[in-house]
């Protein structure tokens, strides 16, 4: 019985074949392949400025900089969400102010968002949470009207679409992970797409050392920056990997599909928590990055780590996405004081839930199998 992953990537022969050629092109850190690739992401984005970064967390990080987010202000983000937006957010020196969820989508509560805001916020962080675009108009009607900045966090979510336009094709600024659980990979490597050309001519700068070349040929720093250039190998890969990202989202969407066929009449029964169901068709064409469930936990018999155990067995792989940030030991540390029970959906979604396998290599006969396991598991757990 083949080991059925929870994500991974598709790397074929002559994508190999590509990055070999790369390997042995005598140029391997950032060059021609770099802007070939920058070039062919901003073009799937409607021709926006796109800068390439070593991951999406330093694509975050160089945002923020770019956008003046610093001490003393404030930037508001869901407390469901992978840790680097609040790492980064910390490591600018700004605060993390946290709101919580929906419980179906995961996408950030904006009408918490709108409550939040103070004169010191700066900027909101939303997460397109496993692919699913949050709702853009109310987001953006909100960020107009207090002026300001957002950076979404489209870790997950490149391939979406919010009323048939690409995430990241519109707006202010959007980063994207290129990681191999990620709709497409770069092996590390992430992007910053931006809403002006001069900011992602500053983001160039920071991702570098701060290095700005003068006319006679020396180097000046302007800024202290950072090391987040991407190899020519990564974007040699990224380019191949693009050029098949719409297929495999649309095979994405196929395998959501075939999960709520399986899953969708017996949830309720079993206590299952299904994602919020969205097609391509609609406003939100979700990528599908990720198929989460909630376990329910207070009927089962055994552990959410004996659950994964136990698939781990039936060789299915499960992930768990993600521990509410506002409870790790950074944020409950006196400085910042958080505290069980201020986000009720962030932290049951932390205690319950896990992601069932679905990428690009996953066929509609596993999500059969995946689902069997699952449901046999619960039966038999069942307290
Ligand atoms: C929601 C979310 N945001 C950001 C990131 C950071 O991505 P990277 O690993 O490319 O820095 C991840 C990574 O898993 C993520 O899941």
């Amino acid at each position: 019985m083949n080991y059925i992953k929870f994500a991974g990537p598709i790397i074929d022969d002559a994508m190999a074949e590509a990055v070999k050629q790369t390997l042995l092109s005598g140029w391997l850190t950032s060059g021609p392949r770099v802007a070939e690739f920058e070039a062919a992401l901003s073009k799937y984005h409607g021709g926006r400025p796109t800068r390439v970064f070593t991951s999406a967390t330093a694509a975050m990080e160089v945002a923020f900089e770019v956008c003046g987010i610093g001490a003393g202000d404030e930037v508001i983000t869901s407390a469901m969400t992978f840790f680097s937006v609040g790492n980064m957010i910390e490591k600018v020196g700004a605060k993390t102010v946290f709101v919580d969820c929906d419980l179906t989508t995961r996408n950030i509560n904006l009408d918490q968002v709108e409550r939040a805001i103070t004169p010191n916020t700066k900027a909101i962080v939303p997460t397109h949470f496993s692919g699913l675009p949050c709702d853009m108009d109310r987001l953006y009607a909100i960020a107009n009207k207090h002026k300001l900045r957002v950076i979404e966090d489209a870790a997950l979510a490149i391939g979406s679409t919010w009323r048939g336009l690409p995430v990241g094709a519109f707006g202010d600024i959007a980063t994207f992970s290129f990681h191999p659980n990620k709709n497409m990979t770069t092996i590390e490597g992430g992007a910053a797409i931006f809403g002006d050309e001069r900011e992602a001519q500053r983001a160039e700068i920071h991702r570098f050392h701060g290095i700005s070349r003068l006319a006679d040929g020396t180097r000046d720093i302007t800024v202290a920056g950072g090391k987040f250039n991407m190899s020519d190998v990564s974007a040699r890969l990224g380019l191949d990997q693009l050029a098949h990202l719409d297929e495999w989202c649309a095979h994405r969407q196929k395998l959501a599909a075939h999960y709520f066929a399986e899953l969708e009449s017996i949830a309720e029964s079993l206590g299952l928590g299904l994602p919020a169901k969205a097609y391509t068709g609609g406003e939100r064409g979700h990528s599908w990055n990720m198929f989460c469930v909630l376990l329910p936990l207070a009927k089962m018999s055994i552990t959410r780590k004996q659950f994964i155990d136990a698939m781990h067995k039936e060789n299915i792989g499960i992930g768990v996405s993600y521990e509410a940030m506002h409870l790790t030991t950074l944020f409950r540390g006196k400085a910042r004081g958080h505290h069980e029970g201020e986000f009720a959906h962030a932290e049951r979604i932390s205690r319950e839930t896990v992601t069932l396998p679905l990428h690009a290599g996953v066929t509609l006969a596993d999500v059969e199998r995946v689902c069997n396991a699952l449901v046999r598991l619960l039966r038999e757990s069942a307290k």
